[in-house]
């Protein structure tokens, strides 16, 4: 991967660069700088052939600095986490809960790519080269796994206060925190936890946010890059350094007052009250009308026959027609 990156940055400037150019920078033969534009095309970067030019990335590539996010972050921020950006990993999150018994609470790591990026329910997560934000944090809280309960709903809460500042508005939440714009997903949470130790509970956040797809094609259904709703391409530095700032607030808040103070923010956001939804369980599916969350951060439907019924653990779906189900 070492050399694919770094013939990758020679070509991050957007402009035209020959076969030749490249193979003479880095040692190789022409015919080897042609196989590796076409492993960029599999990790979906798009890149432009002229036969007698070379290649070029079409609008250049942002790729992560850490000097750049640290430039952008408050020292207090800074000061909290020990962060690093990884060109290429199987998932942030598994890096992460590997390494969660020697590293400190605040070890944090954005890839530019992940070979195995994982959802929630068992699911995949799409990725796209040095185009999205793939993000995990592992942090060591002094309370026990049950204090920690709405944990998930509000780092949903806090990655909707990182895109607001950025600019975007009408964002909402699907529960547990699916980040929503007009009912397509824009980023998704996945909280993992691999034992505690006597004194604190080990959990990394991992977040996927969908910041700018070259081939929209290749997004799932029901999915929605950044670029798609605000017409132009964001800057990744930006939205990241707005990330770390507020998932660390929302971790030093949650640290001291739990979930309380996200209940009322969560409601707030919640796509799918009053609206006419599928509960889906491993063991059955309930229809009825989303009723929010409570206090436990539990979901509540209420089904046909008027009861309230709550769930810690489903997917919720509208009824008509849901395209995340799909
Ligand atoms: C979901 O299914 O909505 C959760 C998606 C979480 C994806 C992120 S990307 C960074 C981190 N590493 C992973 O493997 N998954 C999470």
């Amino acid at each position: 991967m070492l050399m694919k990156y770094e013939v990758l940055k020679h070509l991050a400037d957007g402009k035209w660069h020959s076969g030749e150019e490249l193979g003479h920078a880095f040692g190789v033969s022409r015919s080897a700088i042609c196989k590796i534009m076409a492993q960029f095309t599999e990790l979906g970067i798009e890149i432009y052939r002229i036969k007698g030019k070379g290649y070029q990335i079409p609008q250049g590539l942002e790729l992560l600095s850490l000097e750049k996010i640290h430039a952008l972050l408050p020292k207090n921020v800074t000061k909290q986490i020990q962060l690093t950006i990884m060109p290429e990993i199987d998932s942030t999150n598994q890096y992460l809960l590997e390494r969660q018994k020697i590293a400190p609470s605040g070890t944090a790591v954005f890839a530019e790519y992940q070979t195995k990026g994982r959802g929630r329910c068992h699911r995949s997560w799409y990725c796209a080269f040095g185009s999205n934000l793939y993000f995990s944090i592992l942090w060591k809280f002094e309370q026990d796994a049950a204090e920690l309960k709405g944990l998930s709903l509000a780092a949903g809460v806090a990655v909707i206060h990182a895109l607001e500042r950025y600019g975007l508005h009408g964002l909402q939440l699907k529960w547990p925190n699916d980040v929503l714009w007009n009912y397509q997903k824009v980023a998704g949470i996945l909280i993992e936890m691999n034992g505690e130790s006597n004194s604190s509970t080990h959990i990394v956040l991992g977040i996927g946010i969908n910041v700018h797809l070259p081939q929209k094609d290749n997004l799932p259904p029901g999915c929605i890059d950044l670029t798609s709703i605000i017409s132009h391409r964001p800057l990744r530095h930006q939205l990241a350094a707005y990330l770390i700032e507020e998932i660390i607030a929302m971790i030093n808040d949650f640290s001291k007052k739990g979930f309380l103070p996200f209940f009322p923010q969560w409601q707030a956001l919640d796509a799918y009250f009053q609206q006419p939804i599928k509960m889906i369980t491993p063991q059955k599916i309930i229809e009825g009308v989303g009723k929010g969350i409570n206090q436990q951060g539990e979901y509540l439907v209420r089904d046909h026959q008027d009861n309230e019924l709550r769930f810690l653990h489903g997917e919720v779906s509208l009824r008509s027609n849901d395209p995340l189900r799909n």
